[in-house]
């Protein structure tokens, strides 16, 4: 009889799909993945794909962002359910109040937003590009940072002559890593060397050796000399880093680095999706049209 796993390779086929899974994604898809990667690797995969339908594992503003780059495609998030705990619904009246109170500004939003959040952007960025995006626009002009002001303040150390205005928001779980977490970490591994994710706070980051995003620390593992490494972001990363590196030691900074949302996808719903071709995440073609300038900018910025 087939599996599951079969069962979805099948589908996949018939329904000339590729699968898409974020880094932070459970085990058994990133296993099962045509392609896993971070936010801004995801995004150009899913611009370049000439296959039909797109089955997005990791959280709602991710398979929007596919929506928009790719929308002559059928988007499918199998974990309808899952968003992102750094922004709510609230935020696009707060772009706006922020834009009124800057009407000369130009906006940078983080891919972690949105799409009618993305509509009101000049460019996005990710993780990967945030300051390579700032450091691309003039410096005689406001630029407002929305929605991570960790990451608004990582890009603002790199570009110090331009002038960044944060929003005020974080992500809840790599905002929570302390800096006793990260110490106590160094001090049972003192050898390793600390990765960590921009979206972490300044006094956090100034203990690691890297800062980047998840493509960049898995890239910098496995090119770095080191033996070992504590790694500060969300733990599914750990399934790449022992794939690529089965010899090196990976040590989490903290259990508590765990997006619940990310774990929402399972294999039952992936197959459920390939079958029914729902639940569809269709970004309405207004907001898509204006949020498309912004992603096209930022994929012009840090190269297709
Ligand atoms: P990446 O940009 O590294 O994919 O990170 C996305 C994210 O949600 C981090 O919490
Ligand atoms: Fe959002 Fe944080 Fe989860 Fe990333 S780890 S998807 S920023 S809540």
């Amino acid at each position: 009889m087939e599996d599951i796993v079969e069962e979805i390779l099948r589908l996949k086929q018939e329904r000339k799909a590729i699968i898409l899974a974020h880094v932070y994604q459970p085990e058994e898809i990133q296993e099962i993945a045509d392609f896993s990667g971070d936010s801004f690797a995801l995004s150009r995969k899913a611009a370049a794909t000439d296959a039909e339908v797109i089955v997005f594992c990791g959280v709602r503003f991710m398979a929007e962002t596919a929506n928009i780059l790719s929308p002559d495609k059928i988007t499918l998030l199998p974990a309808v359910d899952a968003g992102c705990q750094m922004f709510d619904d609230t935020l696009e009246a707060g772009v706006r109040k922020m834009q009124a109170e800057h009407p000369d500004a130009l906006l940078v939003s983080y891919v972690n937003t949105p799409a009618s959040v993305k509509a009101l952007s000049d460019v996005c960025c990710t993780s990967s590009n945030a300051a390579a995006v700032v450091q691309s626009l003039p410096k005689d002009k406001e630029i407002l940072f929305v929605p991570d002001e960790n990451l608004g303040a990582f890009a603002q150390a790199h570009c110090p002559e331009h002038h960044v205005i944060c929003w005020h928001g974080g992500c809840p779980i790599h905002q929570a890593l302390r800096v006793d977490e990260v110490e106590a970490a160094k001090a049972a591994h003192p050898e390793a060397l600390v990765l960590m994710h921009p979206e972490c706070r300044a006094e956090v980051r100034a203990l690691a050796d890297y800062v980047g995003s998840t493509t960049g620390i898995i890239k910098y593992a496995e090119q770095s000399p080191a033996q070992e490494f504590i790694i500060a972001t969300e733990q599914g990363v750990m399934y790449e880093l022992t794939e690529r590196c089965p010899d090196k030691h990976f040590y989490m900074a903290s259990r508590r680095l765990l997006c619940v949302n990310m774990k929402k996808t399972n294999l039952e719903k992936v197959r459920d999706a390939l079958k029914t071709l729902e639940p569809r995440v269709v970004v309405p073609t207004e907001i898509r049209e204006k949020a498309t300038a912004a992603l096209t900018r930022m994929l012009e910025i840090a190269g297709k």
